[in-house]
């Protein structure tokens, strides 16, 4: 019989002729100093093998198969377990290039820095040269990175967020697309003979970009955006300084479609910060009222949105990404029952608990909590500790990697290389106070200084003070790849290309009473307040005017199946004048940090506001 490595090819044999990129992998390869090489086919038996090897090594759990098939359960190391911002670095040639929101480094000295850690740093390992393409293959909005990493869990994670693989290099080798070059170690050489931990990584860290020469360097974390460099550091940082440059954007926005009963689809694209219900919103299943009549929602992406103007002077947007990697606590049957379905199989879970019976856990998939566990730090959770201690068994950051073709609703055209129209815009924050339920700009400049003034509390999704409201531009503080004026005109820019402008709006789907409830049931109940936007944004719903923008009256929502009083609607969009002063104060805060690069039109609508008031 054959054994399974006998019908492997020679991973070492390079699978691309490029001389730039050979010479590339040599010269990182010199550097890094790995025992070998492998040459990444994107094969499901070459991700197979990577995930038994990932077994064996003690980094995967294999799952029950029965219940959750081709499942496996990953625990990091405690100490990297997000995001980690402020070892996050813009290393353009000039300070004032990255702006005041980026840590910046000037690129010689930080490729110094890092030459030197990455020096061996590979050591013991293999080198993984992972060729990715962010965007469908066939899509003219789709870009071409090469990571090379020395984390087989990045690998694998890489194969479902991304189309990865053979292909790839054959369009390295054909086009003349320019190649985004990331490297990345988990920074944890292995002497030879000793023994591995389940996983590597360092205590100190580095992530990396050089938007000028568009190249990402990432040092010492094996976690999401830190390690699997298609996404933040790439479809986001390096994206966005290319997006400048280029006439599009790269937004930090899920995408979905709304199908009418008549069957035409309404696309819209909506900006949140980490955490706040961007793959619940993305998800959404309709009221029954709604699905009655035959409403649907269509998701096309969770997370980023790639935009440009079509030929026809509206804006088309793709997802440039292939899976989710979304925050496991609080997604359930309940809130995303969509999201749940597209988990249940071929997924890659992190530090999530494991039940008894060889599945997985966290907080909110279930009401019923499982008995005991083992918790994701690999310690027994019982319910009883977790009401004692407030231990969690799930981290909060906790994710599912997951191919967005399982979930049920993803939209037939999600992978249309021209994209589907946007007809609007939606930003989002989580606000307690201030920020009514919905309200939608007067044009596309308000729009834009409600984009750029966005404020939300903080989550687990970045290490940082959970709770407190950080000014968060378009969701995109910690993901924009240089000065974040700039970046507010080249969004003010952008509308001067198009003939058909997609309407902004704002919603606040965590608004508190005085007693600390939500107001708002929010999930499925947002679809009434998705249709006043669609609605509103074909030019067939009516609104009222008020100091920041238009608001939907009470009657202007269908309520049908649903028991909400006018009052508590009312209170849900009232607008407070002492809480917006304050609220004004803070946004002139942001524009001090930023008041070098701004553009006169923030500053403008800033001083309309303040009369409006
Ligand atoms: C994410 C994030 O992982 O925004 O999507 O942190
Ligand atoms: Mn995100």
């Amino acid at each position: 019989m054959k054994s399974k490595k006998a019908n492997q090819h020679d991973t070492t044999k390079p699978l691309s002729e490029n001389v730039h990129l050979l010479r590339w992998v040599n010269k990182m390869a010199a550097l890094c100093n790995p025992d070998r090489i492998h040459w990444v086919d994107g094969s499901r038996a070459e991700y197979d093998r990577l995930c038994d090897e990932l077994v064996d090594s003690g980094t995967f759990i294999r799952l029950n198969q029965k219940k959750w098939p081709g499942c496996f359960l990953a625990r990091s190391d405690s100490s990297d377990v997000a995001r980690v911002e402020d070892r996050t670095f813009i290393c353009s040639h000039s300070k004032e290039a990255a702006g005041s929101t980026n840590n910046w480094v000037n690129p010689f000295d930080m490729k110094k820095k890092l030459r030197g850690l990455f020096h061996g740093s590979m050591r013991g390992r293999t080198m993984y040269v992972l060729p990715f393409s962010m965007g469908p293959l066939d899509s003219p909005m789709s870009q071409i990175g090469v990571q090379l990493t020395d984390s087989p869990y990045v690998v694998v994670s890489m194969r479902i967020m991304a189309r990865i693989g053979r292909k790839v290099f054959k369009q390295i080798d054909a086009s003349k697309k320019r190649v985004v070059p990331c490297l990345h170690s988990v920074g944890m050489p292995l002497a030879k003979g000793a023994q591995d931990v389940s996983w590597p990584c360092n205590k100190e860290k580095y992530i990396a970009h050089f938007p000028e020469t568009r190249e990402i360097w990432s040092y010492g974390s094996g976690y999401g955006g830190n390690a699997l460099l298609g996404k933040k550091c790439f479809a986001l940082r390096i994206a966005s300084a290319m997006a400048r440059d280029e006439g599009w954007m790269a937004e930090h926005m899920l995408i979905l479609g709304v199908e009418n009963p008549e069957g035409e689809k309404t696309y819209v694209a909506a900006a949140f910060p980490s955490a706040c219900g961007k793959t619940n919103f993305a998800m959404l299943i309709p009221p029954k009222h709604f699905s009655e009549q035959g409403w649907k929602v269509w998701t096309v992406g969770d997370d980023i949105a790639w935009i440009k103007p079509g030929d026809d002077g509206q804006l088309y947007a793709i997802n440039p990404e292939a899976g989710f990697f979304g925050v496991a606590p609080g997604t359930g049957n309940k809130t995303n029952p969509n999201a749940m379905a597209a988990l249940s199989r071929n997924s890659i879970f992190t530090n999530v608990a494991l039940t008894p019976d060889g599945g997985v856990w966290w907080e909110g998939m279930t009401d019923e909590p499982p008995a005991s566990a083992i918790d994701w730090q690999g310690n027994l959770w019982t319910p009883e500790l977790a009401k004692e201690k407030g231990i969690k068994a799930a981290h909060p950051n906790s994710r599912f990697t997951t191919p967005a073709a399982q979930c049920p609703t993803i939209d037939p055209d999600w992978e249309k290389p021209e994209g589907v129209p946007i007809s609007a815009i939606i930003f989002g924050g989580r606000r307690a106070t201030t920020m009514p339920l919905v309200y939608q700009s007067f044009n596309w400049s308000t729009g834009v200084y409600i984009g750029a003034t966005l404020g939300s509390e903080m989550t687990a999704a970045a290490a940082g003070t959970v709770g407190k409201v950080r000014r968060d531009p378009m969701a995109m503080l910690p993901f924009c790849g240089y000065n974040m004026g700039d970046y507010f005109r080249h969004w003010i820019s952008m509308q001067r290309t198009l003939s058909q402008t997609p309407r902004i709006f704002h919603v606040n789907w965590f608004r508190k009473d005085a007693e600390g409830n939500f107001l708002w049931p929010g999930f499925q109940e947002n679809m009434r307040i998705l249709l006043w936007i669609i609605q509103r944004a074909c030019g067939r719903a009516l609104g009222k005017e008020t100091p920041i923008g238009w608001v939907p009256r009470y009657e202007d929502i269908d309520w049908t199946g649903l028991d909400f009083p006018k009052e508590k609607f009312d209170e849900l969009q009232r607008f407070d004048r002492e809480l917006w002063r304050k609220e004004i104060l803070d946004h002139e805060n942001l524009f001090l940090d930023l008041h070098s690069h701004l553009p006169k039109e923030l500053i403008y609508e800033r001083e309309l506001l303040i009369c409006r008031m």
